[in-house]
């Protein structure tokens, strides 16, 4: 029952009334027995300070944050925590009794997704990454960190591959795309963040028919919830998983920050895959 001890936090962005944060983040809070609710709030770009002076105002306990405010917010937080710092963007703010902390869960949430979907551990893991926007700088960063023993990044764009690997340590290179199939070969993880695959698209990205099933390909997309490059991929014996289960345990580590108590991410997980079939 929502009352006035109820605590508040949710989501901005704009466009926002789609995601499924507020699905995901409600029925963890259910599970937890807390007197918390989640909301979505449509920010229009040029109020991002604005609407973080707000929430600091009325004393929200933490939002997700989505495109496109995930740089524009963070003039206004009060610190960024390391893995944002390094990013320049933040995918969640924490309140906690108004100091507001600016986290990017994005990386974690994708190495414990490996690790709960497939017992795979990043150290020591090799890995390909295709693709080089938001989502890979966030990943190869976090790899980087866990001590990956090689993080091989490819894209459409040569140069953007470049300024993401500065993110990955000493560990990551650019390959390009004579190179790729020799890396795969050579990789425990493949992941695709590129958009190719997404809606409509039937396209793929790259090739995966020369994995195998000592490896594991992990499309982000969840939109739809089997891409062709997943079908693909699986038809060559690899194992494979769609991008719910990062989405779900960059929640789950939001939630974490929020509550100070660690939440169910097969809750979430129900809760997401739900969210995904009612659309
Ligand atoms: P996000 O923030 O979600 O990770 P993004 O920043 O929009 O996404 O990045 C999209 C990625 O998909 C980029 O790596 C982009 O390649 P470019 O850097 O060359 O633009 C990649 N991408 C999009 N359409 C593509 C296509 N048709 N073929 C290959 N790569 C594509």
């Amino acid at each position: 029952m929502i009352s006035g001890y109820t605590e508040v936090c949710g989501v901005i962005g704009d466009p926002v009334r789609h995601s499924l944060s507020p699905a995901i983040h409600n029925a963890a809070f259910a599970d937890m027995g807390v007197d918390w609710v989640s909301l979505a709030f449509t920010v229009a770009p040029e109020d991002a300070t604005v609407a973080v002076a707000g929430l600091r105002a009325m004393g929200l306990r933490g939002v997700s944050v989505t495109m496109p405010h995930k740089a524009l917010v963070v003039p206004a937080l009060d610190q960024l925590a390391p893995s944002a710092q390094a990013l320049g963007v933040v995918n969640c703010i924490a309140n906690d009794n108004g100091v507001l902390t600016g986290h990017s869960t994005d990386g974690i949430g994708f190495v414990n997704s490996l690790a709960s979907d497939f017992g795979v551990p990043v150290a020591g893991g090799r890995f390909v990454i295709v693709g080089a926007g938001g989502a890979a700088r966030s990943i190869v960063h976090a790899l980087g960190v866990d001590g990956a023993q090689d993080i091989a990044v490819t894209n459409r764009t040569l140069a953007k591959a470049e300024d993401v690997v500065l993110l990955g340590g000493a560990a990551a290179r650019v390959v390009d795309g004579a190179s790729l199939t020799a890396a795969m070969k050579a990789a425990d993880v493949v992941v695709n963040t590129t958009s190719v695959g997404m809606g409509e698209d039937p396209s793929m990205p790259f090739d995966p028919s020369p994995l195998t099933d000592a490896q594991v390909l992990v499309d982000i997309i969840y939109n739809p919830i089997e891409t062709a490059l997943m079908t693909a991929a699986a038809a060559a014996g690899a194992r494979t998983a769609n991008g719910v289960s990062m989405l779900v345990h960059q929640a789950v580590e939001q939630l974490r920050l929020w509550t100070g108590h660690m939440p169910d991410p097969a809750v979430m997980m129900t809760a997401a895959s739900a969210a995904l079939a009612g659309r």
